[in-house]
């Protein structure tokens, strides 16, 4: 939700600010905008404008700015329609404060009354244009730089990450409450031993200058200038930080030599499924056990996510005979009352940013009930407010879809499910099978789904069915039609559709059909009850069957098989979405992280 970027340190630092801003086209892309000063003079230049940013800088060139600090934005919009006053930066009327912000701020409505009143006008509709008003107006009735980013910050309720900087003064400014901001600093290499200093929503923003990052948690506010001075928002006292170093490496954050991040991410997974489990030893076994002796487990996410928690579930079930409850993260308050501090929350999520995640793990928290969390980003929101991490080692996710994180999280949870009864090494042999599965079912599908794609392309919806393990597969296959192609998809039980839906069926309508081995002869006879009534049957299995129109092969997987049987519906999505003109990394009306509740 909106991507937010600061540099500081070399001239013509434009070009360092654009290629950190379209690192981040991944959290929005309504807009763009810049803002360029050098620092210790007086005069900050703007330019933004609509639509996504290659489009925006081949009409306003952003690199001929000049300057060697500099702020920018890439918008996802909230309060305000997609309009160029509404991008960011914002000003304050003296044109003094220049600011973007990714966030919310929940009183926006009686603080833009509370400017008007004060004979102010504003220049766009957004709740963000507040923050540089105020500053301005605070600095005018005489407080320093720092004391009016305070007393600003003190009036907004919701979340923010900011970044600024004031005409008069040196330096740029950040502050951060519940919306994600990473400071990277790097020596310059000329061995002055000056500083560059960045600031990004997200680290891959600036991974290819540096991997040396300070994280920033909520409350906390700051001004870079030759160093930088971190400060508690609430007592306002220096704060002392360490520089952590980032694993993360370039290659991984670019395209290679795929056409799309989409492609790249689903031939990862050969790697990342076996990646993901490669942790601690030590770790599993505090995590199987804090799982072991809970009264009541909840696994709770959003998305993807939340279907790699209804997925696992099944597993939790028939591997570890442990009943789990599954919850929608934005719903999981309505749990409240059935929490103690004997449950135990599993959180799942790539980002580790999501809003409504962080809000269910507050309110377990609140009732004292131990997290363990899921995630792929390291320093993220919900790493720091864990009990418990396991990270997904996937490596950043950059298309706006989850892809290779799923998988990393449902082998993540075939491990805890299986250590819980001792049975770890079955599950890491199943997973390394699994790995092995992908390069397979890519290289002798890809075609064959792109034939698929061809002829379906047209349609106006799908359906997809699975019994058991295969169900939670059945929605994130459709979750990931709908994203990136548009036509409308859903997942079923295989039991289910006789009880309504099947009315839809018609002529040609195609029909998505998982098979597990223990399920087979079930789905098959559901598969048939949609075939009679004119469905295109496309099977997903490790058996051919004369149901099946199409048929793509995949191995026998056991109860990694849900890792297995996404792999195709991955590559059938893409295909769909590129015979339908949509552009795979970036769906539309989508942001990577959903940081708004
Ligand atoms: O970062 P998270 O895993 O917490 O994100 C949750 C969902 O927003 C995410 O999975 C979303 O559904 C993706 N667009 C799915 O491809």
């Amino acid at each position: 939700m909106c991507g937010i970027v600061a540099y500081k340190g070399k001239e013509g630092c434009s070009d360092i600010l654009l290629s950190c801003i379209k690192n981040l086209e991944y959290r929005g892309y309504d807009s763009i905008g810049m803002a360029l000063a050098a620092d210790k003079s007086n005069s900050i230049e703007i330019r933004k404008d609509v639509g996504p940013i290659d489009l925006v800088d081949e009409k306003l060139n952003f690199t001929s700015m000049q300057g060697n600090k500099g702020i920018a934005h890439t918008r996802w919009a909230t309060t305000g329609s997609v309009t160029k006053e509404n991008s960011h930066p914002h000003f304050s009327s003296d044109q003094k404060v220049y600011v973007v912000h990714n966030g919310i701020i929940e009183n926006y409505q009686e603080l833009r009354k509370e400017l008007t009143d004060l004979g102010i006008t504003l220049n766009s509709e957004t709740d963000s244009e507040v923050i540089p008003q105020f500053i301005a107006i605070f600095v005018k009735e005489g407080s320093s730089l720092i004391d009016a980013i305070r007393k600003t910050i003190l009036k907004i309720k919701g979340s923010f990450a900011i970044v600024g900087m004031h005409e008069d003064e040196e330096g740029i400014f950040f502050a951060r409450k519940e919306s994600p901001l990473v400071i990277g600093m790097k020596e310059t290499s000329d061995g002055s031993g000056e500083k560059e200093f960045f600031a990004a929503s997200d680290v891959p923003a600036f991974l290819s200058y540096t991997n040396e990052v300070y994280y920033i948690e909520d409350n906390e506010y700051g001004i870079i200038k030759e160093d930088i001075v971190f400060r508690d928002i609430i007592d306002n006292k220096i704060i002392k930080k360490e520089i952590q170093h980032i694993n993360w490496d370039i290659d991984q954050a670019k395209k290679g030599e795929y056409a799309h991040f989409m492609l790249k991410e689903i031939h990862e997974q050969k790697n990342t499924i076996v990646k993901s489990i490669q942790q601690p030893s030590s770790l599993v076994e505090e995590v199987s056990d804090i799982l072991k002796n809970a009264f009541g487990i909840f696994f709770v996410g959003c998305g993807t996510s939340y279907h790699a928690a209804v997925s696992a579930s099944y597993v939790f079930t028939h591997v570890a005979k442990r009943h789990v409850n599954v919850t929608i993260a934005s719903e999981f308050r309505n749990y409240k009352d059935y929490l103690t501090d004997k449950t135990v929350v599993v959180a799942i999520s790539q980002s580790g940013e999501t809003a409504d995640l962080i809000d269910a793990i507050k309110t377990a928290k609140e009732k004292g009930s131990k997290v363990v969390s899921i995630v792929n980003v390291m320093g993220s929101t919900i790493t720091r407010m864990s009990d418990k991490n396991i990270m997904m080692n996937a490596g950043p996710e950059i298309c706006v879809l989850s892809t290779k994180s799923y998988t990393s999280q449902l082998a993540i949870l075939l491990l805890l499910a299986h250590a819980i009864v001792d049975k770890e090494e079955k599950a890491k042999e199943l997973i390394r099978k699994a790995g092995e599965e992908v390069t397979k079912i890519i290289d002798n599908n890809f075609l064959l789904l792109e034939k698929i794609a061809e002829k379906i392309k047209e349609e106006n919806s799908m359906f997809l069915i699975g019994r058991d393990l295969a169900y939670p597969s059945a929605l994130e296959g459709a979750l990931k039609i709908k994203e990136v192609s548009y036509i409308h998809a859903e997942g079923f039980p295989g039991g289910e559709l006789k009880h309504g839906t099947i009315a839809l069926i018609e002529k040609g309508t195609p029909c998505i059909v998982l098979t597990t081995e223990a399920t087979r002869d079930m789905i098959i006879s559901n598969a048939s009850e949609i075939k009679v009534r004119g469905g295109y049957m496309i099977g997903i299995n490790s058996k051919e069957n004369e149901v099946y129109d199409e048929f793509i092969k995949i191995g026998e997987l056991g109860h990694a098989n849900p890792i297995a049987m996404i792999i195709p519906i991955q590559i059938l999505a893409y295909h769909l979405a590129l015979k339908r003109g949509c552009n795979p990394d970036k769906p539309r009306n989508l942001a990577k992280s959903v940081t708004v509740k």
